[in-house]
């Protein structure tokens, strides 16, 4: 997996709410990161409107892949080849930027790679780890996923256990808009569990039956709103910073018995963190202390790489790239893609 020439890829990444570009150079050197988040268009609405995502998208990514080419001081000529994701994520906004990739790369003539969206949060790990390859244990949480991977090679996974149910950041989300907080709820509950007790009220950590690696969160979240509905039938006061803090680490103690748990299954020296959840500074610090304690080295992106970013496509791509991978013209958006599908 060495090569004497840069190879530059040109990355676009628009599956959910962020339009982005990046420049990336033999997938761990990002020359350019361009996000323009649509965050404060759907904050109007409590969450994401998958049709003005859309129509957002259509609106800004021709800028933002030309940004993204200027501030790297680079043409499309430059490129080597055009990376994209294309699922899973919401199918109109996912069209749009496989559309723009497609009409990219056959203009210029560009090799085109599809990148799947987890891949992609995977491998934002290994831009500011140069030292970081596989094997190697991964949590992905984001809004829409919460999967435990065994990283087995570039582009090789296995998935150990994953959400029975909703995912870690569509918790925090939805008990964000319990509390009133409104959205992203991730970013506003971790602000709002910093002046708050963890410890104050004892939510239940969720228990799914069969797979020891599974996930689930709705019963967490059904706690919370059944704690804020009892209070207010009781005409009590309710303390948004408490029950944001105490939620807050009964997902985090969930998310670090798994991974823990997994490490001692499966040994392994090296763990990694991935997706927006991932840019939570509870659950970094919770990683972080229970991977030292085991000896086990602890990476994670910084928090710009976990959010949505085509950083972390254009790291993905590369090594899909290098392994040979080419889509036609008939690349399609996929939005319930599974991870290692190809
Ligand atoms: O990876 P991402 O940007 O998009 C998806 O692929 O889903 O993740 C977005 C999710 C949202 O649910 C958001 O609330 C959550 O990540 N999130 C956080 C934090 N920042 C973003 N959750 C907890 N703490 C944060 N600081
Ligand atoms: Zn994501």
């Amino acid at each position: 997996m060495t090569t004497n020439k840069e190879v530059k890829i040109l990355a676009i990444e628009s599956s959910c709410d962020e339009t982005a570009a990046a420049v990336v150079v033999n997938g761990r050197d990002v020359r350019s990161n361009v996000i323009s988040t649509q965050i404060p268009v759907h904050t109007l609405y409590g969450g994401v409107v998958p049709e003005i995502a859309s129509r957002k998208h259509v609106e800004r990514v021709n800028q933002v892949v030309q940004k993204a080419l200027d501030d790297a001081e680079m043409t499309l000529d430059d490129m080597d080849a055009i990376g994209v994701t294309y699922g899973p994520g919401l199918v109109g906004a996912l069209l749009v930027g496989v559309s723009t990739a497609k009409a990219i790369a056959y203009a210029a003539d560009k090799p085109l790679v599809g990148v799947h969206h987890i891949e992609g949060h995977i491998s934002a790990n290994y831009i500011e780890n140069l030292d970081l390859e596989p094997p190697f244990l991964c949590l992905v949480v984001s809004g829409g996923h919460t999967h435990l991977v065994r990283v087995m090679d570039y582009g090789k996974y296995e998935i150990l256990g994953r959400t029975v149910d909703d995912a870690a950041g569509e918790a925090f989300d939805k008990v964000a808009r319990a509390i009133g907080l409104g959205y992203p709820g991730g970013p506003k509950i971790e602000k709002k569990a910093l002046e708050g007790n963890p410890d104050a009220i004892p939510f239940p950590k969720a228990k799914v039956s069969g797979n020891a690696y599974d996930f689930s969160f709705s019963g967490l979240k059904s706690a919370v709103l059944n704690y804020i509905n009892g209070a207010k039938m009781k005409g009590e006061e309710i303390n948004e910073a408490d029950i944001a803090a105490s939620f807050q680490k009964a997902v985090v103690d969930a998310l670090v018995d798994h991974a823990m748990h997994a490490l001692d299954e499966y040994g392994g020296d090296k763990m990694a963190i991935a997706g927006g959840v991932a840019s939570n500074g509870a659950f970094r610090k919770a990683m972080e202390e229970a991977c030292e304690k085991r000896g086990v080295k602890f990476y994670r992106p910084s928090p710009i790489l976990c959010t949505d970013n085509a950083a972390m496509i254009g790291a993905a791509a590369y090594y899909d790239f290098m392994d040979g991978k080419r889509d036609s013209w008939d690349l399609n958006a996929i939005p319930n893609l599974k991870l290692g599908e190809r």
